[in-house]
């Protein structure tokens, strides 16, 4: 078997330095593009819809990903070499199949196998038939056997949308009461529409969360190190549920829990791929609780975590263009990591999560290699002014030697921002019990 389909140096069959097409526009892909452009691999980067700040690093194409037929001619035309697919939503449509049925390759698994993030019961059965331990859960599809269910349930009731809800189709409910508003907004309101159609009445795993993430072709995986989101708007873990507000990495936990995750998550999972003969090739992200020592797997994403890109990719030594090309062609190279610390902060717009507000006038400093800005919800308006213009507006990354050192550069970066009610949290990586658990 031939396995290496690049040149030692990195360059594609032809021996040419490559051209990748990203798609996607926040803040993960910023991440992305930047260590695209700094590949030695790379002759080009383009990246569609991409935002104002990855101008200086990738061409920004304008299409619309939602048009499959659109995304194939450009890559013909401009002769990509790879494609790379950031958000979930794309990979659920199938534009991975789209584009390897022209026979463009991508780094992204293809729609079935991304079922495993687009569909909670489709995710749960596959859990089941994998022996992966996770929380038990009762497929609902009404109010009336939401609160069936519950009989064997205890509070907090945990709701699940079935389908993509763009990261708020969970309810974490404390009584019956808000449970049944839950189930109301889902199938009466339908707050979700289609996606919310079905959804997972799960049973509570109190514990601490983590994330794993995995480069895997659905066969062989490698895995990257641990990160930690902070999922909560507020300090101390308070205020509604957000997208991620920060991250580090690596996460520090027990070599012994680490090893556990690795053989009761990620190896049953991989091993269930190939026997459903999945066509997998990107990464699996598993969230991870973790229970008296005990991970369990919360849910599947099929991409890359935003803000866990963030933090991971400036731990990788290997070269990513050729890691990701490498990928795109089934093949899963050994990684070698750094042993520094990296830290993200994210700044959020006034209101959000619920009322963000946009085009507010924002000031940044200057980057340096080790501290730097990257843009997620970010544009310029008429007159050149950086303004915002979503959610999650900057992530603010440092990487160091130290975590503390690695969380004071991020800090002092962070203060040099003008951004008029942006919220951010200022205890990222502050769960020490969590960090060194041995
Ligand atoms: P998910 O999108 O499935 O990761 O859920 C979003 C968030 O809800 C997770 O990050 C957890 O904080 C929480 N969550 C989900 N499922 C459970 C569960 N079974 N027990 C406790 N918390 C959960
Ligand atoms: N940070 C969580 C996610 O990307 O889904």
């Amino acid at each position: 078997m031939i396995r290496l389909k690049t040149n030692n140096d990195g360059r594609n069959k032809k021996g040419d330095f490559m051209k990748v097409l990203v798609i996607g526009s926040g803040g993960r892909e910023h991440a992305l593009v930047k260590s695209l452009s700094e590949s030695k691999s790379i002759k080009k980067v383009f990246v569609c819809p991409g935002n104002v700040g990855m101008q200086a690093q990738a061409k920004i194409i304008s299409m619309n990903i939602k048009d499959h037929v659109q995304v194939v001619q450009f890559c013909l035309v401009n002769k990509i070499d790879f494609v790379v697919i950031g958000p979930e939503d794309p990979l659920v449509d199938g534009l991975a199949d789209s584009l390897r049925a022209e026979k463009i390759r991508v780094f992204g698994p293809s729609k079935q196998a991304a079922q495993l993030e687009g569909s909670k019961i489709f995710a749960k059965k596959f859990m089941l038939k994998a022996n992966v331990p996770t929380a038990d859960a009762e497929v609902v599809n009404s109010v009336a056997s939401t609160m069936m269910a519950a009989e064997t349930h205890q509070a907090p009731y945990i709701l699940k949308a079935d389908g993509l809800a763009a990261g708020k189709g969970v309810s974490i409910c404390k009584n019956l009461d808000e449970l049944k508003s839950a189930a109301q907004q889902l199938f009466e309101k339908k707050i979700f529409g289609a996606a919310g159609a079905r959804a997972l009445l799960e049973k509570n795993l109190p514990g601490y969360e983590l994330s794993i993430l995995v480069l895997t072709n659905g066969s062989n995986f490698q895995a990257l190190p641990l990160a930690q989101d902070h999922k909560r708007l507020k300090d101390n873990d308070v205020g509604p549920n957000t997208g991620g507000m920060g991250t580090v990495a690596p996460l520090k936990i027990a070599n012994s829990l680490e090893q556990k995750i690795i053989r009761k998550i990620i190896e049953p999972s991989v091993a269930q791929m190939k026997k459903d003969k999945m066509l997998f090739r990107g990464v699996l992200f598993v969230g991870v609780m973790v229970v008296d020592g005990e991970p369990y797997a919360l849910e599947y994403n099929t991409r890359f975590g935003d803000p866990e890109t963030q933090v991971l990719l400036p731990l990788i030594k290997n070269d990513l263009g050729k890691v990701f090309y490498l990928l795109s062609n089934g093949f899963v190279e050994d990684l070698q990591f750094n042993n520094k610390s990296a830290f993200c902060i994210v700044n959020a717009a006034p209101g959000y999560p619920e009322q963000v507000q946009k085009n507010v006038p924002i000031q940044i400093p200057a980057n340096t290699d080790e501290a730097y800005i990257l843009h997620a919800g970010t544009a310029k308006s008429p007159d050149g002014q950086l303004i915002s213009a979503g959610g999650r507006v900057l992530n603010i990354v440092a990487i160091d030697e130290s975590f503390e050192k690695a969380k004071q550069k991020a800090y002092a970066l962070n203060a040099q921002i003008q951004f008029e009610g942006r919220q951010f949290r200022t205890d990222l990586g502050s769960y020490q019990f969590q960090r060194n658990e041995t």
